[in-house]
């Protein structure tokens, strides 16, 4: 075992097909420039100590998975959960299930903001977790943990968080095919506008399986536009023509709002933000509050970004991280 190893992993933004892409089909999405970090150690007395500045979440697990808070009590124990469900399975690769481990993990990714936040965390924990205990894990093997640790977070996950935490880049993914990479012809920067407002993607993607339960010949052919915004949206971004992105991400929106995940505040930043010029703007990732994208005409980002703070919301522009999971050399 190693004295200490250190692994990060991108946030991502979904530019189409979130929620649809739980029901299978398929959806485009990008990493982005901000990173989840994870720092392992040995720990004696064979616990999983795990720390959390960015979620103020400090406690430990046995190796049966009891938990103990050391700091901000027993309720903070589902936001740990998923590194720690990570760790065990890369444990139980490795073969050393006995081992104590600390895992420390810094974020300049918002939580629970659809930025992939938690799955992020849980790919580099994996990572981190695998170098400590020197097993040879490959990119497959890390998704894969990574998409278990994401089941705790909410029952239905599709997988597209953790891929894109995973690969890197802007990929199409699909429910169970896995993923396919795409070329952008053109650089994509994005605004993206935070509501602040807190949502849990589980409650999300229950709202849709039930309204599609409820409607089935109604939103399945919603969801059928969905994909066909992916396969138009997929060459849009080959050739790199930038109005079709936009008017795309405007339609992909209105499905969203269809599907009932949007609100008031998310209406009012994806309006701002055209209003300021974006060439498309939608809600990214589960909605319910969380972050919208705005496509920015070049060069033009930061009026979009003081027209979303001026409509309560807090922006800034990003883009694309090439660079999925990576191990950080001490
Ligand atoms: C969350 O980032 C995206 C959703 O489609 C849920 C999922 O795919 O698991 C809403």
């Amino acid at each position: 075992m190693k004295n200490l190893s250190r692994a990060s992993a991108p946030a991502k933004a979904i530019l189409f097909g979130e929620h649809f892409v739980v029901h299978g089909k398929p959806a485009i999405v990008m990493a982005i420039n901000l990173r989840a970090y994870a720092t392992a150690k040995p720990e004696s007395g064979g616990k999983i100590i795990i720390e959390s500045k960015s979620m103020r979440a400090f406690g430990s697990f046995t190796v049966d998975g009891a938990y103990q808070p050391i700091l901000g009590g027993l309720e903070v124990w589902e936001k740990l959960l998923p590194i720690y469900v990570a760790a065990r399975k890369i444990m139980s690769l490795a073969d050393e299930n006995n081992v104590g481990v600390r895992i420390e993990v810094e974020s300049s990714i918002p939580i629970a903001a659809g930025l992939g936040s938690s799955a992020a965390v849980s790919v580099a924990s994996a990572a981190a977790v695998g170098r400590l205990l020197e097993l040879n894990i490959s990119g497959d093997d890390i998704f894969r943990v990574a998409l278990e640790a994401e089941r705790t977070v909410h029952e239905n996950p599709s997988g597209v968080d953790p891929a894109i935490s995973t690969y890197g880049g802007l990929i199409i993914y699909h429910r169970g095919e896995g993923i396919r990479r795409l070329d952008a012809g053109v650089d994509l920067p994005l605004v993206v506008g935070d509501t602040c407002i807190k949502r849990v993607t589980g409650e999300m993607v229950l709202r849709v399986s039930e309204v599609r339960k409820r409607y089935p010949d109604v939103i399945d052919r919603i969801m059928d536009s969905g994909e066909a915004i992916v396969k138009m949206g997929a060459k849009a971004l080959q050739s790199g023509d930038l109005k079709a992105i936009g008017d795309l991400m405007n339609i992909n929106h209105a499905l969203l709002c269809a599907l009932g995940v949007s609100n008031e505040m998310i209406d009012r930043l994806v309006y701002a933000a055209r209003n300021a010029g974006a060439l498309g703007a939608k809600l990214t990732g589960a909605g319910g509050g969380g972050c919208i994208i705005a496509l920015p005409p070049p060069g033009k980002d930061n009026r979009i970004v003081e027209a979303i703070e001026g409509a309560g919301g807090r922006a800034f522009t990003t883009c694309m991280s090439r660079e999925g999971v990576r191990i950080e050399e001490q």
